[in-house]
């Protein structure tokens, strides 16, 4: 069965209230449901916090699994510990951002994390880590 991380970080876990006509009215448990009724031959992997650590090591784990889609939520726009953690993992990586950043505050604008991955999905809301996991198995990740 071909292992897949789906990797959610800081202030994700308020999916569903956290400003929903930015991020949608799905929940991070619904979006797993999604992910894994779309996916059935997926084993999911599907983490949220909000230590910068404890994603560290989710990112180190990831390295033995078929990918990882990750989204970083604001570390995106500072986090280089994060990008050293994605660079050193040589699977096939996408950054998720349910909201088209480039439509937002300026600094939004920003990835440090970016230049450590395979591909980029923003603003394609719950549907950007279904786009994400296709591509995944789509480089080799069983299907
Ligand atoms: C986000 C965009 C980030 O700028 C923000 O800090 C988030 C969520 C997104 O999914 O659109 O927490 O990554």
């Amino acid at each position: 069965m071909a292992r897949i991380f789906v990797l959610n970080g800081v202030n994700l876990a308020g999916l569903g209230q956290r400003r929903p006509e930015v991020y949608g009215t799905m929940t991070l448990n619904e979006i797993g449901k999604l992910l894994r009724g779309e996916f059935p031959e997926v084993e999911f992997e599907f983490r949220q916090t909000d230590h910068e650590g404890e994603m560290v090591g989710f990112v180190r784990e990831a390295a033995e699994s078929v990918g990882l889609a990750i989204n970083p939520g604001a570390w995106t726009h500072y986090s280089y510990a994060l990008h050293d953690a994605l660079e050193t993992v040589d699977i096939p990586k996408v950054e998720v951002h349910l909201s088209n950043v480039h439509t937002r505050e300026e600094w939004r604008r920003h990835s440090v994390v970016s230049p450590a991955v395979d591909a980029i999905v923003a603003g394609m809301g719950a549907f950007g880590y279904r786009a994400a996991v296709a591509y995944i198995l789509s480089r080799g990740g069983g299907r």
